[in-house]
């Protein structure tokens, strides 16, 4: 952890009860966002990525959840110790998180001003007028047409960019230094993915704040990370800059993602796609929990989980068999 480090996830394990058995749905995760730098969390759909990002804000419910080991630190404090009351605090005002489904997110029978006045008044106490000015004003930093009628519509009024807009407003509303955002564009479509994701970018950029971004999708990763951590089966199983990750990425969980990514060279050839699906979390496989569909895998996987190998400058693999293969 450096001095620059603003959220720091060490050795976290959250885990469900599952039948007889248990759900060991993240399980021992570590990443690090620093100042002013965007970090992608990648991974194929059930590996843990919501449930680490939910951790972070305490927002996952306990029970069934159960925080079983590790430590979160933000900004100096460790958010898994600190009290209900702080946390609630915290929440909106330094962490701001942004959800997939701004439908579900809004409520349907108040206005888009009386929410993301809501959003401001919380962690403010501000008159009526300066409230309207400040809900006009973050409608326009990020980008919604119209602001001042936009405030007065209700949220089945508005288009799903829009609504995703407003809930980036919401989440700018107290200027937060980290937000979560977990897959924000995957219920949009395609042209609008790409300027919500074009928003979120400057929106980093010129308030100088940290942003987790949550996605299964690395072209959007290609398009706004600095820093990567690619997550398998509750574990964080390759991390490092863009370049390292996109250039030399060094597990073949990673390699696999990035051959199934289209391309224009692939045009009208089919996709490659992983062999397999992701282990449920309750029944893992013993060892290296992608064996199973690794093209590698030699006996050795199938006895113990390996430790990171350590290619430098920050990049880092769980994969040994291809760190021993490096230079051949
Ligand atoms: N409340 C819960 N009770 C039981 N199991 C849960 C609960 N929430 C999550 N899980 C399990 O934890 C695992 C990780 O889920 P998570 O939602 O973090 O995946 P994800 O990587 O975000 O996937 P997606 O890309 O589909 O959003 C899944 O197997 C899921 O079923
Ligand atoms: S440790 Fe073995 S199974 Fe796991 S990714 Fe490496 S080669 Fe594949
Ligand atoms: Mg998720």
């Amino acid at each position: 952890m450096t001095n620059d480090t603003l959220l720091s996830v060490k050795d976290l394990k959250v885990y469900f009860p599952a039948g007889d058995g248990i759900a060991r749905a993240v399980d021992g995760v570590s990443f690090e966002v620093r100042r002013d730098e965007t970090v992608c969390l990648v991974g194929e759909s059930g590996c843990g990525k919501t449930v680490s990002a939910l951790s972070i804000l305490r927002l996952n419910p306990v029970p069934p959840a159960e925080i079983a080991g590790g430590r979160i630190m933000f900004d100096g404090q460790s958010l898994l110790k600190l009290d209900e009351e702080s946390m609630r605090r915290l929440r909106g005002k330094h962490i701001a998180m942004v959800f997939q489904e701004p439908l579900t997110s809004l409520n349907p029978v108040f206005t888009i001003g009386d929410q993301i006045g809501e959003a401001v008044s919380i962690h403010e106490n501000i008159g009526t007028e300066a409230l309207h000015r400040r809900c006009v004003q973050l409608l326009k930093s990020v980008g919604m047409p119209f602001p001042e009628q936009r405030l007065k519509d209700y949220p089945h009024q508005l288009s799903g960019g829009q609504r995703q807009r407003v809930m980036i407003a919401m989440a700018l509303a107290c200027a937060p230094r980290l937000i979560i955002a977990d897959e924000p564009t995957t219920a949009l479509d395609v042209t609008v993915q790409a300027q919500i994701l074009q928003l979120f970018k400057s929106i980093q950029k010129k308030r100088s704040m940290s942003l987790l971004y949550i996605t299964h999708d690395l072209g959007v990763v290609a398009n706004i990370a600095d820093r990567v951590y690619v997550m398998y089966a509750g574990a964080i199983v390759e991390q490092g800059n863009t370049v390292q990750i996109f250039r030399h990425a060094c597990h073949p969980y990673t390699q696999g993602l990035l051959a199934s990514l289209p391309s224009r060279l692939k045009r009208g050839k089919r996709l490659y796609s992983i062999p397999g699906v992701v282990p449920n979390p309750a029944f893992k496989p013993k060892g290296c929990p992608f064996h199973p569909r690794c093209p590698y895998a030699e006996p050795v996987c199938r006895e113990e989980f390996p430790e990171m190998c350590d290619y430098g400058d920050g990049h880092l693999a769980r994969c040994p068999v291809l760190f021993d293969k490096r230079d051949l």
